[in-house]
């Protein structure tokens, strides 16, 4: 970690995942440009350094701190990386879990879980969870999951989480960022009253590096549909911008945004007893702590 100093009480502090490329870059620079005194994670210490000095130089006035972690779909990677943001700051008042990925194939990560699952499910979860201490030391703790619309026309198979059977890497991308949203979900009815507002944003259709990681088809499918559909990274930083800082927003918890609004996404995302039902899995399953449940969650 490349850093100077602690930042001062009046200074916001914002952690964004996924920060060296794409969507997630475009946030760290917008958020510096806000006054946020930025933490850039990325994969490796030497890029995320990197990142950091370059959006930097890009914002002067900028404080920008460089996190690396080899693999974010490692709980273990994830638990170093909270650790340390912990130890750096006393409060942070944002944290946007941005990495994310699509994979065409279905492996194990060295822990042994899906890899699309452990990196958009499970990692996200994780460090929002581990966090949480830190979230609440801010007046206004604030965590955005970059979700998507591809969790539409999905559904959660709870007797298949880690899809063992009939993996494809749209229907494993789009259950994830269902996964996701219903813990948005649960996150902010769980922590009701505290402060801290926990929402899901859909960036758009962006133009990014997203998919390039799949050889073959796959990768080039997405090249040419978003060389023709895509918008910018920087209007997918715009969306997630505006669910963090917009003071229209207010606080609003819980929700899925899309378009800069409030939309209701899908059916199974509002299915409160599957949210309550997978946050225990994943609490399970990473050995994160429980936060209290609330008797109402057993409902729908
Ligand atoms: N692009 C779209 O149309 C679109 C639409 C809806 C939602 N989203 C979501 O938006 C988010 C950002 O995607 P993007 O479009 O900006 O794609 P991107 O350019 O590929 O950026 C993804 C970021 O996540 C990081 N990342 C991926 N796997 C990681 C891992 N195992 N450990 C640590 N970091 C990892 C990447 O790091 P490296 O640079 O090292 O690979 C990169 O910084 C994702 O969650 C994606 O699902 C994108």
């Amino acid at each position: 970690m490349e850093s100077s100093k602690i930042p001062a009480a009046a200074t916001p502090v914002a952690v964004v995942t996924g920060a060296t490329s794409g969507i997630g870059r475009e946030a760290a620079i917008a958020l510096a440009r806000k006054g946020f005194w930025t933490a850039v994670i990325g994969r490796g210490a030497e890029r995320a350094a990197r990142a950091a000095r370059e959006i930097g130089a890009a914002v002067p006035t900028a404080r920008v701190d460089g996190f690396g972690v080899t693999d974010l779909a490692r709980m273990s990677d994830v638990r170093r990386l909270a650790s340390e943001l912990q130890t750096q700051y006393p409060r942070i008042d944002l944290l946007v879990n941005n990495a994310g990925a699509l994979f065409a194939g279905r492996s194990l990560t060295d822990e042994g879980v899906e890899r699309t699952f452990a990196l958009n499910v499970l990692s996200p979860f994780l460090l929002t969870s581990l966090l949480l201490p830190t979230l609440r030391a801010s007046p206004r703790g604030r965590v955005v999951n970059v979700s998507s619309d591809a969790h539409y026309r999905q559904h959660v198979d709870f007797d298949d989480l880690q899809l063992d059977r009939g993996y494809r890497g749209f229907r494993a991308y789009g259950r994830s960022k269902l996964e996701l949203l219903l813990l948005t979900r649960e996150f902010a009815r769980r922590l009701e009253g505290t402060g801290i507002c926990v929402n899901a944003v859909h960036p758009g259709l962006i133009r990014s590096a997203f998919g390039q990681n799949n050889p073959g088809m796959y990768g080039r499918a997405f090249r040419l549909l978003t060389a023709v559909f895509g918008r910018s990274p920087r209007k997918g930083a715009e969306a997630i911008l505006f669910v963090a800082t917009d003071p229209g927003v207010g606080d609003v918890t819980g929700a899925y945004f899309s378009h800069h609004r409030v939309a209701p996404g899908s059916e199974p995302s509002r299915r409160t007893a599957d949210a309550s039902r997978l946050y225990r899995i994943c609490c399970t399953l990473t050995e994160a702590p429980e936060l209290p449940g609330l008797d109402s969650a057993a409902g729908s």
